[in-house]
């Protein structure tokens, strides 16, 4: 059945894409802006694609439309950073996200350069710096992973969520607390 007609494009809403375009923003998801330099400039872009890979070797993967700036980026560049960004950070996001030029972007922000030449979000929650290892391309995207060669977590600070095209920032469940290091039932995960 066809659903909304917008302008002239029928959506088709029983369609695999739409069922799976409204399950996704219901989908919680982190959000980071991961940043690259060549010699000529910075680029950082949001993104919420974000997972671990491995423990051994430590690993993430990140996934980027082929369209976007950083993604021609990480395809030449050895080593990308991924700032997680904090409820303070909304403001960030946005910049990152295409409502800023990308040269005007890390106005927006505490950016530092590190002594390897990375970009950092100095407030935010998380940020882990990677040597790509793999660009495995599947559909619009590509898939980045890269080996974790340091991060650093602050523990004084909470996640920026994404969902239902919201910010929002996680809480414990009501009846839990979080589990010291090593002191979950999940022990072979985190
Ligand atoms: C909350 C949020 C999450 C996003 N996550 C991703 C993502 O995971 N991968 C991606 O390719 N684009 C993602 N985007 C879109 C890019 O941030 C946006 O297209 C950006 O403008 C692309 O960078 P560019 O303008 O430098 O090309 C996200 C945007 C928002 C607002």
């Amino acid at each position: 059945m066809l659903g909304l007609a917008m302008n002239t494009t029928q959506i088709d809403e029983n369609s695999v894409g739409s069922q799976f375009r409204m399950t996704m923003r219901k989908f919680p998801a982190t959000v980071t802006v991961v940043t690259a330099s060549d010699d000529t400039r910075d680029h950082g872009m949001t993104v919420t694609a974000v997972t671990s890979v491995s423990m051994d070797p430590p690993s993430l993967m990140v996934c980027l439309n082929n369209r976007s700036r950083l993604h021609s980026m990480l395809l030449d560049q050895p080593r990308f950073a991924v700032n997680v960004l904090t409820a303070s950070h909304p403001e960030v996001s946005d910049a990152f996200s295409g409502k800023v030029a990308p040269e005007e972007r890390f106005t927006t922000g505490n950016w530092e350069r590190d002594p390897a030449g990375m970009m950092i979000l100095k407030s935010a929650h998380a940020n882990v710096v990677c040597t790509r290892m793999a660009a495995v391309p599947y559909g619009t995207h590509t898939i980045f992973v890269g080996q974790v060669d340091r991060a650093r977590v602050d523990e004084g600070t909470r996640p920026l969520l994404y969902s239902d095209a919201c910010y929002h920032v996680s809480e414990p469940a009501a009846d839990r607390k979080p589990s010291p290091v090593g002191k979950t039932e999940f022990d072979l995960y985190f």
